[in-house]
């Protein structure tokens, strides 16, 4: 997979270590903006990247790379993924995809009608130890309650409070606790629940934007909450109740560190092949474009057209507007 990057800010400096273990990508670009011209040039002398870029455009002229990863702040996702589809190249988008699903809807139509590539990146998805999670919480019982806890304090949020509003806590760039946190989580439970009938969402706000808050997720027979912070913190660990035993989950949903399987007794599992929380998702990405897979595509983004979709009712019903 030949790969121009957009963005060069930490997730993009996170995520460079890892090529070395990934031979099957190779990253042709790099994008950042003019005011941070010097740190992306920087990058790309270390790692050896043939071309860096400030202007979108421009960068999309370029034939040296046939995929796009947009990492980039959430409220430009949409415009530079459309771009990015517009110029002919396959697209990687980091979460939340984007702000609205109807903009998801645009670009889906957009993709398929060039026969591109379009999907999320969602770690947990593609994480061994999900599919392990998956498979063990179909092993309890009937389900019955999902509770996930995703609560970390954030450095940004001292910014915030003192008025310096970085794009995380930031409604105009599609920030806050939901999509910048409680989105793992949702992804978490989509993909072992599906779509929900009812979604609640009850925010603590503060500058127009959730700095916390609670969703609840109603399935019928099964209730699920969602919790994420970054206003305060609590041990981030989430449990999934069946009638004849729980699934925990320790760490954050977006690495899903261990796991444990509770009968009687602990059993206490972790299935990793890389340590890298961005290794499988990428490892998949690279083989789907490589093989044009795109059944897979299709169901992936159906996918995350089901958390755009609870996002969007999650945050009229708080009365957050972003963008
Ligand atoms: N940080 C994480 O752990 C993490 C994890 C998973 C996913 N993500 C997702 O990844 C995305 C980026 O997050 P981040 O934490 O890496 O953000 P970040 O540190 O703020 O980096 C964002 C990058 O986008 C650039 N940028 C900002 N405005 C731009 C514009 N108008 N045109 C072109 N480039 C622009 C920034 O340049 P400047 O530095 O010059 O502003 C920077 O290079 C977000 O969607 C986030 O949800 C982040």
């Amino acid at each position: 997979m030949k790969l121009a990057i957009i963005g060069s800010g930490k997730i993009v400096q996170e995520f460079l270590p890892l090529i070395k273990d990934l031979p099957d990508i190779q990253v042709k670009a790099i994008l950042g903006t003019k005011r941070s011209q010097e740190r992306t040039e920087k990058i790309q002398a270390q790692y050896g990247i043939e071309a860096s870029y400030t202007d979108i455009d421009e960068c999309l002229q370029s034939a040296a790379f046939t995929t796009v990863y947009i990492a980039v702040p959430n409220h430009l996702h949409y415009a530079f993924a459309k771009k990015a589809l517009e110029a002919g190249k396959d697209v990687i988008c980091e979460k939340p995809f984007t702000l609205k699903h109807a903009e998801l809807l645009d670009l889906e139509r957009l993709a398929a009608e060039k026969n591109l590539v379009l999907i999320e990146a969602i770690t947990n998805q593609y994480l061994i130890n999900y599919q392990k999670i998956k498979k063990a919480s179909e092993n309890i019982g009937k389900l019955k309650i999902i509770e996930c806890n995703y609560s970390q304090y954030s450095s940004r949020y001292e910014a915030f409070k003192a008025g310096t509003i970085l794009p995380a806590f930031d409604p105009k760039k599609g920030g806050g606790a939901l999509m910048d946190i409680n989105i793992y989580n949702i992804h978490l439970v989509v993909g072992l629940l599906g779509k929900p009938r009812h979604v609640r969402y009850f925010a603590n706000i503060e500058r127009n934007i959730d700095t916390s808050g609670v969703l609840i997720l109603d399935y019928g027979e099964i209730k699920v909450v969602c919790i994420g912070a970054k206003d305060s913190e609590a041990p981030i660990r989430s449990t999934i109740q069946g009638t004849e035993g729980s699934v925990v989950i320790n760490g954050p949903t977006n690495t899903l560190d261990s796991y444990s399987i509770i009968f009687d007794d602990v059993e206490n599992f972790d299935h990793k092949d890389h340590p890298h929380r961005m290794y499988d998702e990428f490892k998949r990405f690279s083989q789907v474009i490589n093989d044009r897979d795109m059944d897979f595509v299709k169901k992936q983004l159906e996918h995350s057209k089901i958390v755009m979709e609870i996002v969007e009712t999650a945050l009229a019903d708080a009365g957050i507007i972003l963008g």
